[in-house]
């Protein structure tokens, strides 16, 4: 029997960087797994997430290649769900390298490289680009600022 396969992330505005790192976490075996954050694991991260739990985790459970999704809790379930799920290989991002070599005693971790200029933070932040004020509110808040001014002189 081929590989099994899991790795683990939040997956909010699902971006290519993400896909990638699926694609490439699938090649490494024959059955992948993906433990998606839930929002209360999120919280306890202090991430903030856009999309809640039930579309993200629905969203990567239909990517092809992806053999089935289980939420993520917590930090330490993964020795767990390597034992339940009879893993081989853990993969993480390369930005979790050195992080999970403890459980290299259960099964193979290997992190992969992150794909260049994309990240969900970096999107959340460029979603300020995208909020357009109406010009008449912008002319408006003027006329109460010059209002203000002159009741202070
Ligand atoms: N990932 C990647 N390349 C990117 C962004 C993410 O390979 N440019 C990988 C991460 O390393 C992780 C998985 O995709 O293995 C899920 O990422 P996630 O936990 O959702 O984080 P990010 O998209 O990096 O979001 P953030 O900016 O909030 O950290």
């Amino acid at each position: 029997m081929g590989k099994t396969v899991i790795t683990y992330g939040t997956f909010d505005m699902f971006h290519i960087g993400h896909l990638k790192l699926l694609q490439r976490a699938k090649a490494l075996g024959e059955r992948l797994i993906v433990g998606v954050s839930t929002d209360e694991f999120n919280k306890q991260k202090g991430k903030k997430v856009l999309i809640p739990y039930e579309q993200r985790s629905e969203v990567v459970a239909n990517i092809k290649g992806v053999d089935f999704v289980i939420p993520e809790k917590s930090w330490d379930q993964k020795i767990e769900d390597i034992k339940k799920y009879d893993v081989d290989v853990l993969v993480m991002g390369s930005d979790w390298r050195g992080k999970f070599d403890h459980l290299n005693k259960i099964c193979e971790v290997v992190y992969l490289p992150r794909t260049e200029n994309i990240s969900t933070t970096e999107l959340k932040k460029s979603l300020i680009n995208f909020v357009s004020v109406p010009k008449e509110d912008i002319i408006k808040a003027f006329e109460v600022i010059e209002v203000l001014k002159r009741e202070f002189e």
